[in-house]
C-alpha cells in the first residue's frame, strides 16, 4: 500500500551535553568503528523512480525543505571536518539528487581539502554538463544509477521522461573527466527491469566501469515494498554467470557493501549488493548526515539527531565532535539483518531524504 511520507523524527542535540569524547577513534556498542560520512545535499530530485519517489506520492503538493531549513556549504564543509577529525575515511555526497543544488562544485572544493576518499552518487542526468567543474574542485569518481539500457523500461522507472541517452552520455563525461572508476547502480525490482541485468553486464564489460546490482529494499515507507518483487543476488549472478562466467573476488576493505565478481575471461568486474538476502550489518561503519543538519546511524531508521541546533547555536567544534561520538558510542542498528515481514512495514525515512 502506498503511504504518505511521514515526517521525520528528531532527537534534541542540544538538551543535554554529551561526554568529552576521549581522544580514542569512536567505536559503536558492537564494536564497528566510524569511517563512512554519507552527506544528503538536498531532498529534491528531477526524477520520481518508482522504488523511491513514486509520483502519487511526491507530487506537487509535495512539501519539501525550505531552503532556510538546510544547512549551507560552510556548515557542511564543517561538520565535514569534525567528522574526518573523528576517523572518518570517505565522503559521499548524495541527495535526492545532488546535482540539483546550485553550484555544488563549490561545496566540493570546501571537501577536497579534508583528504577523505570524495564521491558522489547521482542519477546521471545532469552529469555531463558539471562533471569537468566537479573534477577540477576535487572530486575524486562518481557512482550513477541506472536502472536499464532499454529506453522504455528505463522511462518507467525513472518516471520523469528522461531517455537513457542521457544518463549514458552522463557517464561518458565523468569518464573522459577522470572521475574514475565510474560505478553503475543498478536496482533490480522484479518484472520491471530484471530482463535488464544481463544486458547490462554485456554492456559495461570491458568498459572499465564497475555495474552493481542493487536488491531492492524496504527504505522508507512509500515504495510499496513487497518481498515477491525482491531478486536475490544469488539469482542475479546465476543468471550472468549463464553468459559470461565470474568468479569472486575478496572485498577491498572491511565493509565494503558489494560483494565483489570478476569476469573469468578477463573483462573486468561486477558487484551485488545483497541488503535483502545477505545483511552486511555486521562490518556497517555509516553515518548520514541530512539535508537539515540531522544525523542517522541506520538508513532504515525512523528518527534522526539533530546537529543543527548545535551548529546554529554557538556550539564549538569540540562540543559538536563529543555529540558525534556519544552518539556513535551508543549506536547498536542492525536493521538488515533483524529484517522480518513487520519490520518491513514501520515507518522509516525516505531514501530520497537520507540519500543511499
Ligand atoms: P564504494 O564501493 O566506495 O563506491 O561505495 P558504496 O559501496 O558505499 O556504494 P554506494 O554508496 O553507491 O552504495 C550502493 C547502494 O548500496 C546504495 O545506494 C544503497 O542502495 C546500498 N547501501 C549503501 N549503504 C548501505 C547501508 O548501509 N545499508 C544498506 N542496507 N544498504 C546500503
Ligand atoms: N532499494 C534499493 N536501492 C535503492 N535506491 C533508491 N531506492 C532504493 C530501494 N528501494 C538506490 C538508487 C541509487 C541510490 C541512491 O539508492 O538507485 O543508486
Ligand atoms: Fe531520485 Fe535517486 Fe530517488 Fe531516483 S533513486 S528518485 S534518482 S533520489
Ligand atoms: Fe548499516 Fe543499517 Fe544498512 Fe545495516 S541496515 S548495513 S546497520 S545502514
Amino acid at each position: 500500500m502506498i503511504e504518505k511520507v511521514i515526517p521525520i523524527r528528531l532527537e534534541s542535540g542540544a538538551a543535554a551535553a554529551a561526554p568529552p569524547w576521549d581522544g580514542t577513534p569512536p567505536r559503536d556498542a558492537l564494536a564497528r568503528p566510524l569511517r563512512d560520512l554519507r552527506i544528503s545535499v538536498t531532498d529534491r530530485c528531477n526524477f520520481r523512480c518508482v522504488y523511491c519517489m513514486p509520483r502519487e506520492v511526491f507530487d506537487a503538493n509535495h512539501a519539501f525543505l525550505p531552503h532556510s531549513a538546510i544547512l549551507s556549504f560552510e556548515e557542511i564543509a564543517r561538520t565535514a571536518r569534525i567528522f574526518v577529525g573523528l576517523g572518518v575515511k570517505k565522503i559521499r555526497l548524495t541527495g535526492g539528487e545532488p546535482l540539483v543544488r546550485k553550484d555544488l562544485h563549490k561545496l566540493v572544493a570546501l571537501l577536497a581539502p579534508l583528504g577523505a576518499d570524495l564521491t558522489l552518487t547521482t542519477n546521471g542526468s545532469l552529469l555531463a554538463r558539471q562533471a569537468p567543474k566537479l573534477r577540477e574542485a576535487g572530486l575524486q569518481r562518481v557512482t550513477v544509477s541506472l536502472d536499464s539500457l532499454d529506453d522504455a523500461t528505463f522511462r518507467r522507472m525513472n518516471d520523469a521522461d528522461v531517455a537513457v541517452t542521457t544518463v549514458l552520455e552522463g557517464i561518458a563525461a565523468a569518464a573522459a573527466a577522470g572521475l574514475a572508476p565510474v560505478k553503475i547502480n543498478m536496482v533490480v525490482k522484479r518484472a520491471m527491469n530484471d530482463h535488464q541485468i544481463v544486458d547490462l553486464a554485456r554492456h559495461f564489460r570491458g568498459s572499465g566501469h564497475v555495474v552493481r546490482f542493487i536488491e531492492y529494499m524496504d527504505v522508507g515507507s512509500t515504495n510499496g515494498w513487497r518481498m515477491d518483487d525482491v531478486v536475490p543476488s544469488a539469482e542475479v549472478l546465476a543468471r550472468i554467470n549463464a553468459h559470461f562466467p565470474l568468479e569472486s573476488l575478496d572485498p577491498q576493505y572491511a565493509g565494503e557493501v558489494a560483494a565483489r565478481w570478476r569476469y573469468r575471461d578477463g573483462a573486468g568486474e561486477i558487484g551485488v549488493i545483497s541488503s535483502v538476502t545477505q545483511a552486511f550489518c555486521r562490518d556497517c561503519n555509516r553515518i548520514r548526515l541530512s539535508t537539515e543538519g540531522a544525523l542517522f546511524t541506520c538508513l532504515f531508521a525512523s528518527a534522526g539527531h539533530d546537529l543543527k541546533a548545535l551548529l546554529r547555536g554557538g556550539g564549538s567544534d569540540e562540543a559538536i565532535r563529543d555529540r558525534i561520538a556519544a552518539l556513535w558510542n551508543g549506536r547498536s542498528d542492525r536493521y538488515s539483518e533483524i529484517r522480518t515481514a513487520e519490520t518491513a512495514r514501520l515507518r522509516k525515512v525516505e531514501m530520497s531524504y537520507i540519500g543511499g
